[in-house]
């Protein structure tokens, strides 16, 4: 099987998908307090119909798959999924991102299932922040259980994704930059993209040189590689730290030159890019029993649309969240 490549050459080898549009939290930079509107049951696509997807992008060269939202462990059932996705030999990463309130009463079944590992969400050290940045009844400590939890089921390596923001959380970088050191967590800062502020600048946008900047009471990091998930984060270590800090910079410094993944949104449309309107509907040739051998193709024409890149600082508005796009 070769690996298809984009129209620029990228081989295109990552799925991403969002099981829903759903979410247990009301993270700030991504829903508004009084949350939105969901779609349907009817209009997301069943796990069959997302499992067919799999095996022909399989069939075209995917070889990682990364489940998303919402937050996907709002699914019911989420572990049949993974179960079904297991079964596609030539998948050999399955992946799952997540914001890890329910992750402790599944992260054993996930890992029976089939899942290898988890990226936790998590903006606060501080237990009387969780509410304020996350706007729900849940705490951090259920956070901290689904973190334990997945280090125990061997979910490794688990990563943490820190959103860092001016005013809100960037106090506690430094906090976050300890923790590779003192406990051994691989955390990557993201840089905040103005995905709700209509495309006005955002005074908590952070960029990462100031990032870095906070965390240089904490000595010199060297660079590292990963073995497993080469994304667009850059790596490092501390001295003597088991964990690594990593860093996202989907605003300053675009990484679109290796974008090497699609998307599938929970209601069927394969997306080439998270931040470009362009897709193609899969739900309704599904449900018109389309072949096996028709979804390839209109998977294909999905590849070939795929942009050279994205400019985010010129065009900041999306008519879908990421919570629709699943990050
Ligand atoms: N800017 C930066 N990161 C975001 N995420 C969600 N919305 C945004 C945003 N506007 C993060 C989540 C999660 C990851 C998938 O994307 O916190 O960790
Ligand atoms: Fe939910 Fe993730 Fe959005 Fe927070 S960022 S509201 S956890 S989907």
């Amino acid at each position: 099987m070769t690996c298809l490549s984009d129209s620029f050459q990228r081989p295109i080898n990552y799925l991403r998908i969002s099981v829903t549009d759903r979410c247990n939290l009301r993270c700030v930079y991504c829903m508004p307090e009084e949350g939105i509107p969901f779609l349907n049951h009817a209009e997301i696509l069943t796990f069959e119909e997302i499992n067919r997807i799999i095996e022909v992008a399989a069939e075209l060269g995917i070889t990682k798959v990364r489940i998303t939202g919402g937050e996907p462990l709002v699914r019911l059932g989420l572990t049949s999924l993974i179960r079904m996705i297991t079964r596609i030999k030539t998948i050999e990463d399955i992946a799952l991102t997540t914001n890890g309130i329910l992750l402790a009463e599944k992260a054993a079944e996930l890992k029976a299932a089939g899942l290898k590992r988890v990226n936790i969400s998590i903006d606060t050290l501080r237990p009387e922040r969780f509410q304020p940045i996350t706007r729900c009844q849940y705490e951090l400590g259920d956070v901290m259980a689904g973190i334990k939890a997945a280090e125990a089921a061997g979910l490794h390596p688990v990563k943490l994704n820190m959103v860092a923001m001016a005013g809100i959380n960037d106090d506690e970088i430094i906090d976050f930059g300890r923790k590779t050191i003192t406990d051994g967590w691989n955390v990557r800062f993201i840089e905040l993209m103005p995905f709700t502020s209509d495309g006005q600048a955002d005074a908590r946008f952070l960029p990462v040189t100031e990032i870095k900047k906070r965390l240089d009471p904490l000595g010199k990091m060297e660079p590292y590689k990963h073995t497993v998930g080469v994304g667009p984060a850059k790596y490092f270590r501390f001295a003597g730290a088991n964990g690594t800090v990593g860093f996202i910079t989907p605003v300053t410094e675009h990484f679109c030159f290796n974008c090497n993944r699609m998307r599938l949104t929970s209601d069927g449309k394969l997306r080439p890019c998270l931040l470009s309107d362009k897709e193609i509907d899969l739900k309704q040739p599904l449900r018109h029993n389309i072949s096996q051998e028709e979804l390839k193709k209109l998977y294909m024409e999905a590849v070939k649309m795929k942009p050279r890149q994205h400019n985010m600082n010129e065009q900041t508005q999306v008519k879908r969240p990421m919570r629709q796009v699943g990050g």
